[in-house]
């Protein structure tokens, strides 16, 4: 009953996720019983299959700091300096905790506004008003009396500092022991992180409960970072590496091409202890170059996201589900895991990139508009959004990524992407922890337990499914009502 994959892909079509539907297997576990556990790279393990895209309106710190808190991990994108991109990479490295708050540090001698404290109750007061001096005390917005007066005057005392270094439940211990409303979050060396209240531990507590986070050998968070494959890469390689970046993304939407071999080669020749994941490709013969040249990791997917117009610009990609059935079933053989890049609408689109052979997830639009994601939200039509843009866009190329697209900046731009905006999702705290009961259920009714045992059924050909007819399509989804709740959770 059904076809396995080595017969459908070997049709000539390009099929995505919504072509297909997978048959159900035998359930002879929970769904909380299945071990999504899996491989970004070579060498770097997660608990849970999610990346977020290295794209300038979703991966900054507060993304990477709450994926890598959740068991996931983000690639700090690259559309910005060298230093800049090297600083985020520190900053996320530097904490524990699965927020950024990214208190104001002034200096005695200033005199903010209240603008200067951007909606925040508290900022940390330094001898220099910069992280690495000494800190002095906490400026408490609510006390300052009149607008101009000096920040001594309504400065206090810092409490006691937690160290960056603790964890959820040691922070909230802490503040709880101390008996404190706030603490400054400093470094083993001094230097002022951020700020805790106790209003973010509740916050933090309303969300489901956090499983295994990603730590690197050096016991902080796994965080990844994108490079282009320009000369100057080199140099913001070397920064990122510096910064204590885990894995190495080289971002761009061709994969296959001269440029991208001599920079993994460089890559693995000056830092062999980064994991480099290269791509995008959509092709074995793609994929087998970038092999051959030393990656840990291929990146899958062209033209397949939500914001992407290469296919109708540039005429060439592939249909998503048959890129990475077509490059995990080479790539798997050579202990390459796969990230299936783009497209990703639903936790079902998750059950199946996996299923038909990837190792994770990369996700732009599904994390856009979430708390962690750069950008303020703004209000459309009644909906509360954040913008969301292609890296191809001509408004993202112009702040300098026009490299992913191997553009001349001397010769006309011409676009990839587009720019739009999306819903509020809330936190990726809760965002995710949903998504993957979602994937777990899912995992449930194939009959596998786990991650490998999908990837086992796929080869051995008994993971059955079918092409999905557009009928067929149709009954699939939410039809035949005059309105509906969208929200899932
Ligand atoms: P989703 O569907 O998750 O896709 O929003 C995110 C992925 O899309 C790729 N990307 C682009 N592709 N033009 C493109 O053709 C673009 O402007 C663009 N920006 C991002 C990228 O692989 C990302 O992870």
């Amino acid at each position: 009953d059904g076809v396995p994959a080595s017969l459908i892909f070997r049709r000539g079509y390009s099929y995505t996720y919504n072509d297909l539907i997978l048959h159900p297997g035998l359930i002879n576990f929970p769904a909380d019983a299945v071990d999504l556990s899996t491989r970004l790279s070579r060498n770097i393990h997660l608990a849970v299959p999610c990346v977020a895209s290295p794209m300038d309106t979703v991966s900054e710190a507060a993304m990477a700091v709450a994926m890598a808190a959740l068991g996931a991990v983000a690639v700090v994108h690259c559309n910005t300096e060298a230093h800049i991109q090297a600083a985020i990479v520190r900053a996320a490295k530097a904490r524990r905790l699965p927020f950024v708050s990214s208190v104001p540090i002034f200096s005695l001698a200033s005199a903010p506004s209240l603008a200067d404290f951007a909606g925040h109750d508290y900022a940390l007061v330094t001898e220099r008003g910069d992280s690495l001096s000494k800190l002095l005390g906490v400026a408490v917005a609510a006390d300052a009396t009149n607008p101009s007066a000096p920040l001594s005057d309504y400065m206090r005392p810092a409490p006691r500092s937690a160290s960056s270094s603790f964890d959820f439940e040691q922070a909230s211990a802490f503040l709880a022991d101390e008996n404190l409303d706030y603490a400054p979050l400093l470094s083993e060396e001094g230097e002022a992180i951020d700020l805790i209240t106790t209003k973010d531990v509740e916050r933090i507590r309303s969300y489901p409960k956090l499983g295994k986070p990603s730590l690197g050998a050096d016991g902080k968070f796994i965080v990844a970072a994108s490079i282009g494959t320009r000369e100057d890469d080199k140099r913001r390689l070397e920064q990122l590496v510096q910064a204590g970046a885990n894995a190495i993304v080289i971002d761009s939407s061709q994969g296959n091409s001269t440029y991208q071999i001599d920079m993994i080669k460089y890559a693995k020749k000056m830092f062999p202890q980064v994991d480099v994941i290269g791509g995008n490709v959509v092709t074995i013969a793609q994929a087998q170059n970038l092999i051959a040249s030393g990656v840990d990791g291929l990146r899958v997917g062209m033209g397949s996201g939500s914001i992407c117009t290469t296919q109708e610009v540039c005429a060439v990609g592939r249909g998503q589900a048959t890129a990475v059935y077509k490059v995990a079933s080479y790539a798997n053989d050579q202990n390459v895991p796969v990230i299936a890049d783009g497209g990703i609408s639903f936790s079902g689109h998750i059950v199946k990139a996996l299923a038909l052979g990837a190792s994770t997830v990369m996700m732009g639009s599904f994390l856009a508009g979430s708390h962690e994601t750069p950008g303020a939200y703004e209000y459309k039509d009644g909906h509360r959004v954040k913008k969301y843009r292609g890296m191809g866009s001509l408004e993202a190329m112009t702040k300098g990524s026009d490299a992913r697209y191997l553009g001349d900046t001397l010769k006309l731009k011409v676009a990839q992407g587009v720019v739009g905006t999306v819903a509020d999702k809330g936190s990726v705290l809760r965002l995710i922890p949903y998504t993957m009961q979602a994937v777990k259920q899912g995992f449930q009714d194939l009959g596998a337990s786990s991650l490998q045992s999908a990837h086992d059924l796929l080869r051995a050909d008994a993971l059955r499914m079918e092409v999905r007819t557009g009928a067929a399509q149709v009954e699939g989804g939410i039809h035949g009502l005059m309105s509906y709740e969208k929200k899932p959770f």
